[in-house]
């Protein structure tokens, strides 16, 4: 199986764990626009009644077309699931994410979910943290003086491209993400401290102690791992 297999494998499993009349979160990638269409299917062939909270305007649009009714954050009382992609996840559990630079949008519907479930291929599990570059979104203006910053301190800072067009890319909230390459993150939690604390970050993409079920696509099928909080 190659990866996007695996990724479709998951995004179907996962939707396996969605209930009538739950309020989900619906994240952003690759990964979960497979759970989405999954999702759409439910909805249509099952009646499943279901509103989705979307964590990016690409999700907002597929999910809209496949007729998943849906209402921003502020508009629900609670999430009971959050179904998002990652782009790293080490040994403990801790992840990273905004490789699609949907960090912020994410992390406000996780942190404002009951359960939350990451799916993943295989090629995203690693032992420690750092070998896929950190996002920290930034406010554009002052962005070059919090990049000098993240210089000093070494943390070998770039600004996000777009591949085609090298354009500065910009996220839903029209920021700009740096992309920090640390390689090993010694101690994701005081570096989550350190980012957060500097004027003109807005979020950054250390997703610490926040998922309850990973499910991992493996050539021999999917792994549904219980995390314990
Ligand atoms: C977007 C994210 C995605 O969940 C993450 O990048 C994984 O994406 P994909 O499923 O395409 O590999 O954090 O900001």
């Amino acid at each position: 199986m190659d990866q996007n297999q695996l990724k479709k494998l998951v995004g179907e499993k996962s939707v396996e764990f969605v209930e009538d009349h739950m309020i989900l979160g619906l994240g952003t990638g690759t990964t979960v626009r497979y759970m989405v269409d999954a999702l759409g299917k439910r909805v249509k062939e099952e009646g499943l009644d279901i509103v989705g909270v979307t964590t990016s305007d690409r999700t907002a649009e597929q999910a809209r077309k496949l007729g998943i009714p849906l209402k921003s954050v502020d508009e629900v009382d609670h999430i009971d699931l959050t179904i998002d992609g990652a782009d790293e996840i080490s040994s403990d559990f801790q992840g990273i994410k905004g490789g699609g630079a949907a960090l912020l949008f994410e992390k406000i519907v996780a942190t404002n979910s009951d359960k939350v479930m990451w799916i993943v291929d295989e090629t995203k599990l690693s032992p420690k943290l750092g070998s896929f570059p950190l996002p920290v979104e930034v406010i554009p203006y002052g962005s070059q003086k919090v990049f000098e910053r993240f210089e000093k301190k070494g943390l070998n800072p770039k600004f996000r491209r777009d591949a085609q067009t090298n354009e500065l890319v910009r996220t839903d909230s029209n920021n700009y993400v740096i992309d920090l390459y640390l390689h090993e993150i010694d101690e994701p939690h005081s570096l989550a401290e350190y980012l957060i604390n500097q004027v003109g970050v807005v979020e950054q993409g250390l997703f610490l102690d926040m998922v309850n079920t990973v499910i991992v696509g493996r050539e021999n099928g999917p792994e549904i791992i219980p995390v314990k909080r």
